[in-house]
């Protein structure tokens, strides 16, 4: 991994997010940090659907605490992380406090506040995380739009029914024309081949070239397999208990081609910077 001057490892901070809502967002979170985890590297997935988390349900954890008892000022985030048997630590959201949908300015200041004491250390073994995975709630609610804002690495997820087009073209000209985000990587799900991956892209990507001044970056496809709803049943995500599914061999050559990309914005890769995006982002 890259290194960085005054920091010891350069971490990738990737949203995942997505326009409509139900694309698959958390099963590309769960098992992308799962391959990455099988590769070495130290992963931290962010519940970001702060008042309707899912997360841990996929991971088979029962969160003691979430992100709620930190924004409300009890808890800070050493003590609500929670690592599975891999070694990928998860920072829980809540499940059903609707407060959360749309944090306050102070709410904001808290977590971010909690953020910086976090920062570069997050399980106290002196090593920072070398890639944190951030799983939005879907649409342009303020939270969606904050939590992309702050990642140095915007994923659109994207299916290929026009309704997930549509709205995930909403969503990237929100974010370039409101807020002058100009690059993103687009991960397409729920395909039957490739070649219908391809088509999906070039048709949003034709698009966004004719009203919006943006660069998108095709970063693969996930093909449709029942093993992803049978592995949310389990609560294990598919590349752990289905290896040889489909599914699984798409994120594990997703993941590659994650690590073997040119980050575009290589000084936003750490948490400091993150950090600062956060305070911008307001
Ligand atoms: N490649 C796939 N093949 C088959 N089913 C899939 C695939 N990807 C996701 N699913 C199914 O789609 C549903 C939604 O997945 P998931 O919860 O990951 O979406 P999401 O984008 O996180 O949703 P939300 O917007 O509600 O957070 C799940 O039932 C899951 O089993
Ligand atoms: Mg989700």
């Amino acid at each position: 991994m890259k290194r960085q001057k005054n920091e010891n490892v350069y971490t990738k901070i990737i949203s995942v997010t997505s326009g409509k809502g139900g694309v698959g967002k958390t099963n590309i979170v769960c098992n992308l940090a799962y391959c990455f985890a099988s590769m070495g590297k130290k992963v931290i997935i962010m519940d970001a659907d702060l008042s309707l988390g899912n997360v841990s349900v996929i991971m088979g954890m029962i969160p003691k605490y979430n992100i709620s008892q930190v924004i409300y000022g009890d808890k800070q985030l050493r003590d609500i992380i929670m690592t599975d048997s891999n070694g990928i630590m998860v920072l829980p959201a809540s499940s059903g406090i609707s407060e959360l949908s749309n944090l306050s300015e102070s709410q904001k200041i808290t977590l971010m506040s909690r953020f910086d004491e976090f920062a570069g250390d997050m399980d106290g073994s002196g090593r920072p995380a070398d890639i944190l995975l951030i799983d939005t709630g879907a649409g342009i609610s303020s939270n969606v739009l904050y939590f992309n804002l702050a990642a140095s690495e915007i994923y659109v997820v994207v299916t290929p029914e026009p309704t997930s087009i549509t709205d995930a073209y909403a969503l990237i000209k929100v974010l370039s024309t409101k807020y002058s985000e100009k690059y993103f990587s687009i991960l397409i799900n729920n395909v039957r081949s490739e070649k219908e991956a391809k088509e999906v892209y070039k048709h949003l990507s034709l698009v966004s070239d004719k009203f919006l001044k943006v660069n998108l970056n095709y970063i693969g496809h996930v093909l449709n397999d029942d093993n992803i709803s049978r592995s949310v049943i389990m609560q294990k995500p598919a590349s752990s208990i289905f290896p040889d599914s489909k599914s699984s061999e798409c994120f594990k050559k997703m993941a590659y081609n994650i690590l073997s990309q040119k980050d575009s914005k290589i000084s936003n890769g750490n948490i400091q910077f993150f950090l600062n995006k956060l305070l911008m982002s307001f």
